[in-house]
């Protein structure tokens, strides 16, 4: 199964993000000619997933180049620094966002004080090719990933980490896309993720889309079919993947982990390089972010409980490497002990 599904790409000198907020009962495309306002599209999730954010983030500084009344390579490099920071404060968690910025970021340095427009053409191309690199990665770790999914499986996945949540393919759902190409996937079991419900918004959505067999579940329902030998592999994204493998990914990933350790399941991450921070020793060092109250309290529009109650809303998780069987990346597949070093 290819995947045409693009939510991330350059048409016309503006960004076009396909808006995931609205999913799945809107698709509506949305003409981003501002950083600011790409900005504001990544801290709203209208873009999500790690690689997505990392994409969109790097075209967002080719639109600050483009909209900057520079008149020098310093003047314009001003400029850059106020809309790599504005960027980089979007969302804490994903590795990806930063690692994007920082391939930005070199791209312009090497070209001090050349012609401005050689910059700006320059920098779109940068972003571009981490668009182009992300798609390929993660049709590469598919093939990696589908490798290890035995015939008839029912696999489980959480959240979307599926074309939706990169430049196209997806990661997990990458796995999925490729072992059901190769004819070996029952079903998808899709956890519907709350709060934010990427699992039944756009996880489902990208499976009726693409023909994917799969059965949407409410995420409490994962023990039962696990005790049940109902589920054959877990495989999850990642958004930031420590150097000792720990692994935070959406919220309710660990208890996937800890559950399918009860029952004897493997559990997958897959991700590509750039979701690994080989700076950070393990994972009681990744930054987790915590989201408005308002999710927790509503499903949607509809609140599900009392506007004065606290709210604890931690968007991700940490999955701690003793739990993960293997990490799917484009370069194949890495088995414990994970020991991730700068510069591969
Ligand atoms: O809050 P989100 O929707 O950005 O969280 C996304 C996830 O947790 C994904 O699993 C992760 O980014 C991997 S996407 C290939």
């Amino acid at each position: 199964v290819t995947s045409a599904i693009a939510p991330v790409r350059w048409e016309h000198d503006r960004l076009v993000l396909l808006d995931q907020r609205l999913l799945p009962a809107q698709e509506l495309e949305r003409v981003y000619g501002r950083w600011e306002d790409v900005a504001d599209a990544i801290r709203t999730l209208a873009v999500r997933g790690a690689p997505a954010i990392g994409v969109a983030a790097a075209f967002g500084v080719v639109l600050a180049a483009r909209t900057s009344t520079a008149m020098t390579f310093g003047a314009l490099a001003a400029d850059l620094d106020v809309a790599f920071k504005g960027l980089a404060g979007t969302r804490p968690t994903a590795v990806n966002l930063f690692w994007a910025l920082d391939r930005m970021r070199r791209a312009l340095e090497s070209l001090t004080d050349r012609p401005l427009d050689e910059v700006r053409a320059r920098l779109l191309k940068e972003a571009q090719a981490i668009l182009d690199e992300d798609v390929a990665a993660n049709r590469a770790l598919g093939e990696h990933g589908a490798a290890l999914v035995p015939g008839r499986a029912r696999i489980l996945t959480h959240c979307n980490a599926g074309a939706l949540a990169t430049a196209g393919y997806g990661t997990a759902l990458g796995v999925v896309r490729s072992a059901h190409t190769q004819g070996k996937v029952a079903w998808l079991w899709v956890d519907e993720t709350r709060p934010v419900m990427q699992g039944s918004r756009l996880t489902a959505w990208e499976c009726v889309r693409d023909g994917i067999p799969h059965r949407l579940i409410a995420d409490v329902a994962a023990a039962s079919l696990m005790a049940r030998g109902e589920v054959d592999l877990v495989v999850t994204g990642a958004d930031r993947i420590a150097a000792n493998g720990d692994t935070a990914n959406k919220i309710g990933t660990y208890a996937l982990a800890v559950l399918a350790r009860h029952h004897g399941v493997p559990f997958y991450i897959a991700a590509p390089y750039s979701t690994i921070d080989p700076t950070l020793p393990s994972g009681a060092h990744i930054p987790i972010e915590e989201r408005d109250p308002g999710e927790v309290r509503r499903v949607g529009d509809r609140p599900t409980a009392p506007e004065g109650s606290p709210v604890y809303n931690p968007a991700f998780d940490v999955t701690p490497a003793t739990l993960i069987s293997a990490i799917i990346t484009e370069r194949g597949v890495v088995r414990p002990p994970y020991r991730f070093s700068e510069g591969g």
